[in-house]
């Protein structure tokens, strides 16, 4: 059997529903629409309708239709001949006919032009297309997965995609639920990630993961869903030593560059605040005096103002670097590593400039 079906993890109720509703419709001939958040497993679950189908030794072709401009997805799709416009220097087979008698997933159709929208209605009634530049109509048989995460019904109300299409594509609709609907999968998906990983990296064993960071994995509200839980299990099982118990999720590998600011160490307690930030005042910024992130305690308690944040640090930042330089803005800027300019415009722009 394909991995592709052996690797849906999950046993939360709402995903075993859906999980039963891709087994019955597997075996129908219909086309189907996936829709579910980013992440939340559609591609997986485009392979799984193949697979358990009787065309599941037939091609499964996909095409991520947002990847392709307006103009050549038309011929992507439906293939072209040689000469129907400029550059086509030789026949092109389209995705409908390399995947006859298997299944082709459509990824991200929504945006789809009204061309290709009438093409795909006529080859999902009739099993009819030409190709572009090209006369000859070919009689194919596919079976049609989409998905999308955007909303077509909406989109069919504001007159963007044709609700005669929509019908058609949407025989049956799976709805995938986000992760944070299904949080007893959390910390199973959370495992499978992490043993793979531990593969991955050559290493003996997991350690597994403590209460608190089970806890944390629980209850964070995952907006990337399972690949976001893939991508955060992979980056803390990389950066903690081999055979530790995981105590800490490194949830944003972002986030760091901003934690030190207003904490202090406390073996450094003859150290201002200031000193301790800036240890070298004078010298132009090296890659030492950069602030590792892995140097840095991870105390930020969601939710959190992103963009607040942010502004709020940089503020900080650039008043400490000040302070510490008696407001030479010259030597302040060398300390920040950047420009004299570019100082300037930070000072403009927080409104820091008749600071003192
Ligand atoms: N139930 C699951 N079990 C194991 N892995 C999963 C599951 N669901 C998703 N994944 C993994 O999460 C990642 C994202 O899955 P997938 O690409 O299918 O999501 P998607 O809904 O198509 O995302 P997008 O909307 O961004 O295209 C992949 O690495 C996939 O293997
Ligand atoms: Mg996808």
């Amino acid at each position: 059997m394909n991995q592709n079906i052996d690797n849906l993890i999950g046993e939360s109720t709402c995903f075993l529903e859906v999980i039963e509703q891709v087994s019955q419709l597997a075996s129908i001939n219909k086309p189907v629409l996936i829709v579910g958040e980013r992440g939340t497993g559609k591609e997986l679950i485009a392979a799984r309708l193949h697979y358990l189908s009787g065309r599941w030794d037939q091609p499964f072709i996909k095409l991520n239709c947002a990847a392709i401009n307006e103009n050549l997805l038309e011929s992507e799709l439906f293939g072209h001949e040689s000469g129907s416009f400029t550059g086509a220097n030789k026949r092109h087979l389209g995705r409908f006919e390399l995947a006859n008698h298997g299944t082709l997933f459509l990824d991200e159709l929504g945006n789809s032009s009204s061309a290709v929208q009438e093409k795909l209605l006529r080859v999902i009634e009739y099993g009819e297309l030409e190709r572009v530049g090209g006369n000859k109509t070919l009689k194919i048989d596919v079976r049609l997965v989409a998905a999308t995460n955007e909303n077509l019904p909406e989109r069919v109300n504001k007159g963007e995609f044709r609700a005669d299409l929509l019908d058609r594509l949407a025989f049956d609709v799976v709805t995938l639920p986000p992760l944070r609907a299904r949080t007893s999968d959390i910390i199973i998906l959370a495992q499978h990630f992490a043993m793979l990983m531990t593969k991955e990296l050559d290493r003996e064993f997991f350690a597994g993961f403590t209460e608190s960071a089970q806890k944390a994995l629980v209850q964070y509200s995952w907006p990337g869903n399972v690949r976001e839980l893939k991508n955060v299990i992979e980056r803390t099982i990389y950066k903690t030593p081999a055979d530790v118990l995981i105590d800490e999720i490194q949830f944003d590998p972002f986030k760091s560059n901003y934690r030190l600011i207003g904490e202090s160490n406390s073996h450094s307690s003859n150290m201002t605040s200031a000193d301790e930030q800036f240890p070298t005042a004078n010298k132009a910024m090296s890659t030492e005096n950069q602030i590792s992130p892995s140097t840095i305690i991870e105390t930020t308690q969601f939710p959190i103002n992103l963009k607040q944040s942010i502004y709020d640090t940089e503020v900080h930042i650039i008043q400490m670097a000040l302070k510490h330089t008696q407001f030479n803005q010259k030597k302040c800027a060398e300390m920040l590593g950047l420009t004299y300019h570019q100082l300037r415009g930070y000072l403009k722009k927080y409104q820091l400039l008749d600071q003192k």
